[in-house]
């Protein structure tokens, strides 16, 4: 199940855009990956469901396509929103300082697969940048120090809820 915030409130509105048809697809995809920096398996169900189509069908045609990251994120995720309004507000510090301190890539997970870190382009909360959001939990106007703490007590705390 996906979580009720903006990130599915924008996949909605995309998908209604496109009548939920199963010729869009590909589109609807590249959208929810725009959206959560990655397609898991939470994502396809919900588009799967929301297209009326069989969540195989909907994993196999992700799986088809190179484009398409679908890398088993690890036990926590992380994803920094990368556009315009975040970028500017600075989230590469707090994107380089979460690579530093957890020894993490962007795209990537860490050696024991307990974070992955992935990008965003926007989650329609601009004005709450720079965003970053943390197990779905969406932390707005995040500082460094905020968000490492966060991260820190996630992978302490153990498995996400
Ligand atoms: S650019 Fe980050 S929420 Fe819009």
């Amino acid at each position: 199940m996906l979580k009720d915030d903006n990130r599915k409130v924008m996949l909605d509105k995309f998908m209604k855009e496109h009548n939920y048809e199963e010729s869009s697809l590909l589109e609807i995809l590249h959208k929810a990956q725009d959206i959560y920096g990655f397609l898991g398996k939470n994502i396809f169900t919900y588009v799967a469901n929301a297209l009326q189509l069989p969540p195989s069908h909907v994993v196999g045609v992700a799986t088809f396509y190179s484009f398409f990251k679908l890398k088993a994120p690890g036990e926590h995720v992380v994803t920094g929103c990368l556009g315009t309004a975040c970028y500017v507000k600075a989230v590469d510090d707090i994107m380089t300082a979460i690579e530093q301190d957890f020894d993490v890539k962007r795209g990537g997970s860490t050696a024991d697969s307990k974070l992955s870190l992935f990008i965003t382009r926007c989650i329609g909360a601009c004005a709450m940048a720079p965003n970053i959001i943390v197990d779905d939990e969406v932390i707005g106007k995040a500082t460094k120090e905020i968000v490492l703490e966060r991260v820190r007590l996630a992978l302490e705390g153990g498995h996400r809820s």
